[in-house]
């Protein structure tokens, strides 16, 4: 789409293909949030978006993607990326920041489909979102936060090097719980190593984050 230019953005990872999901790419991810996120009762989410029946959670997908586009704000913007593994519509990972431009520090979150997990694909989409974050934005600082016992997204933290940030008490559904953050710097991001993962089309949409200038190029870019 010429006039949306972040339909033009792809990450390429080993395995994985991100991007904006065009409608039939929408559409299959709502089927994939319908086919299942997490167990019942589990709490992985501040909003318990995939919580209700297969119906509720994929429209709240797709309501979800209708409005963080509607409300894009290069001051204020939300990027929710499909993931594709060989052509198919696995999960999402998202990106987002406010203020990008002062406080170079953007957010992360993501889900895949059940049958999709545990095979490494989490680990992969999180470390194109960091890509992007630090190599094309020129993030300083990227946080994630996870609950207490959500041992397969704090493990994807700790693997790409992140390091504990705190842990904040929320009330979700009438109950506590307890948000672990963590915060990967630039510094620690660019020092270790990485996958290769490629973004392309990302020129074309720069200016809708906030960012007018490319970053420093790099020296120490190692690969796996
Ligand atoms: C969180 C999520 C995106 C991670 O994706 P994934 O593809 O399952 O993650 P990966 O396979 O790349 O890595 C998971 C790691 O956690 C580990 N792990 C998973 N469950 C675990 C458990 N119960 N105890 C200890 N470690 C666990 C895995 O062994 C793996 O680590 P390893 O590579 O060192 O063996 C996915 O599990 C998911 O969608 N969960 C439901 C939604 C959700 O919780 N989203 C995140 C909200 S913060």
């Amino acid at each position: 789409m010429r006039h949306w230019p972040l339909t033009q953005l792809t990450l390429t990872t080993p395995d994985l293909v991100l991007r904006v999901p065009d409608d039939a790419q929408l559409d299959e991810l709502a089927q994939v949030a319908a086919d299942g996120v997490h167990p019942p009762g589990a709490v992985c989410f501040p909003q318990s978006w995939a919580s209700g029946t297969p119906e509720e959670a994929a429209s709240n997908v797709v309501q979800n993607h209708w409005w963080a586009r509607g409300d894009w704000n290069d001051d204020n913007w939300r990027l929710l990326l499909a993931v594709l593994h060989d052509g198919q519509v696995i999960g999402q990972q998202n990106l987002s920041a406010r203020d990008f431009r002062i406080t170079r520090e953007a957010r992360t979150g993501f889900w895949l489909g059940r049958r999709f997990q545990g095979q490494g694909f989490g680990t992969q989409m999180r470390a194109a979102a960091l890509h992007l974050a630090f190599t094309s934005l020129g993030a300083e600082r990227v946080t994630s936060t996870a609950f207490a016992d959500n041992a397969a997204s704090r493990r994807v933290s700790e693997k790409l090097g992140y390091t504990p940030n705190g842990v904040r008490r929320l009330a979700v559904d009438q109950h506590l719980v307890e948000a672990h953050e963590a915060v990967l710097t630039a510094e620690r991001w660019h020092r270790q190593a990485q996958q290769p993962i490629l973004a392309e089309g990302f020129d074309a949409c720069r200016h809708m984050f906030g960012v007018l200038a490319a970053p420093e190029p790099v020296d120490v870019v190692r690969h796996v």
